[in-house]
């Protein structure tokens, strides 16, 4: 069937209340935005252009406050130590800016505001399976400089998660990033849902032939473009989800983890890109959610249950694991790595 393979809702700032609907049709190579009234006849003319449209995890959020929401670091680490023993962990590029990965949408700062270079139709393109396999210069120059367990280290929010685990709170942590730095952390392979995939394995976008990592990685860091010895001689990709692919199985277990969840927490994503932004609705509405983000994101504030941090994530972190007397636990974990792997940044070739 066809379909719209990838929609992504934006919502506008707080004092607003109207929300914004962002459709990617990648065969098309172009992007739309709505308002909400106008989301019918846009999903009508995709339909005309591309066949029936399936919509997943269709949600609109029509307001929320800051002022009503719990702020207040000391009642929120109260709640997570006495009734958090279920707790769900949901994540994105925002927690690896303090190791030195940039973010996607951060103005200025972010990946989709640097792309000049590469010419794309729209800066999503560089994660987009179809430019991908006509072009997958852009991706593979990116793939280089972030190739995860060159460069860069696990920072204290990742050592915040570890650190729920270790104290038996944590069900799942589930994360966009490709980076890999949550693992690095110690956090065991189970504890971890790489929604949007990861570099762990690559194979061909024609033929699926799965390739050797090592040589593909030699490639990469070379600055070739990986290709398949099949007859059509297509890219080489990493297992990491573009727009326009399904993820991973292992991603609907949100579906159970949330159901039985009494705490979740959101942090350094800007919840724009669905499915797995959904997962901070699917937890029941009695449960608390803590935000811990730069600005308000996603449907946070809408709920009687909501917590914000604002502000950066590593203060944040720092000052929630101080009221929750697990301060030194924080940076006992992060002094150990550091120990263990004789820090330095290693050089690319
Ligand atoms: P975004 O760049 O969309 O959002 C990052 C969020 O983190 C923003 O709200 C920032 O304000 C916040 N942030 C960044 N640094 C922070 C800091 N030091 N302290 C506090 N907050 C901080 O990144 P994602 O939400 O992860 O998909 O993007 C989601 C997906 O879009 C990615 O997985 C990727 C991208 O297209 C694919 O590649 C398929």
């Amino acid at each position: 069937m066809n379909k719209l393979s990838q929609i992504t809702m934006l919502i506008d700032p707080p004092n607003q209340t109207q929300t914004r609907w962002q459709y990617l049709i990648p065969s098309l190579s172009c992007r739309a935005f709505a308002p909400e009234s106008q989301m019918g006849p846009l999903l009508g003319l995709a339909r005309a252009i591309r066949g029936p449209v399936r919509v997943t995890y269709f949600q609109t959020f029509r307001s929320y406050q800051l002022d009503g929401c719990n702020q207040d670091v000391q009642a929120i680490a109260r709640s997570l130590a006495k009734d958090a023993s279920n707790v769900v962990v949901m994540t994105g590029a925002g927690v690896s800016t303090p190791s030195g990965i940039p973010d996607f949408r951060t103005p200025g700062s972010g990946i989709y505001d640097n792309l000049k270079q590469y010419r794309l139709p729209y800066p999503e393109a560089i994660f987009d399976i179809s430019y991908f396999r006509q072009s997958p210069d852009a991706f593979n120059t990116w793939a280089k400089e972030f190739f995860p367990g060159l460069r860069y280290q696990p920072n204290l929010a990742h050592f915040f998660i570890k650190l729920l685990h270790d104290k038996g709170k944590l069900v799942r942590l589930y994360t966009q990033n490709i980076d890999g730095l949550e693992v690095l952390t110690g956090l065991p392979h189970e504890q971890v849902v790489h929604a949007h995939g990861s570099f762990t394995g690559a194979s061909c976008v024609a033929c699926g032939r799965v390739a050797d990592l090592e040589d593909y990685k030699a490639n990469i860091l070379l600055n070739q473009n990986p290709r398949c010895s099949c007859s059509e001689k297509a890219p080489i990709k990493p297992d990491i989800v573009f727009f326009g692919e399904n993820l991973p199985e292992r991603f609907q277990m949100f579906q159970e983890d949330t159901a039985f969840s009494d705490f979740l927490i959101c942090m350094g994503t800007s919840l724009e890109v669905y499915p797995f932004a959904g997962i901070a609705d699917a937890v029941p509405r009695k449960v608390p959610r803590l935000l811990i983000n730069r600005t308000l994101v996603g449907s946070f504030g809408s709920r009687e249950e909501d917590c914000i941090l604002l502000g950066d994530l590593v203060e944040q972190v720092i000052q929630l694991c101080r009221a929750l007397g697990w301060e030194q636990d924080l940076f006992d974990l992060k002094n150990a790595y550091d120990k263990k792997n004789k820090l330095g940044n290693k050089e690319l070739p």
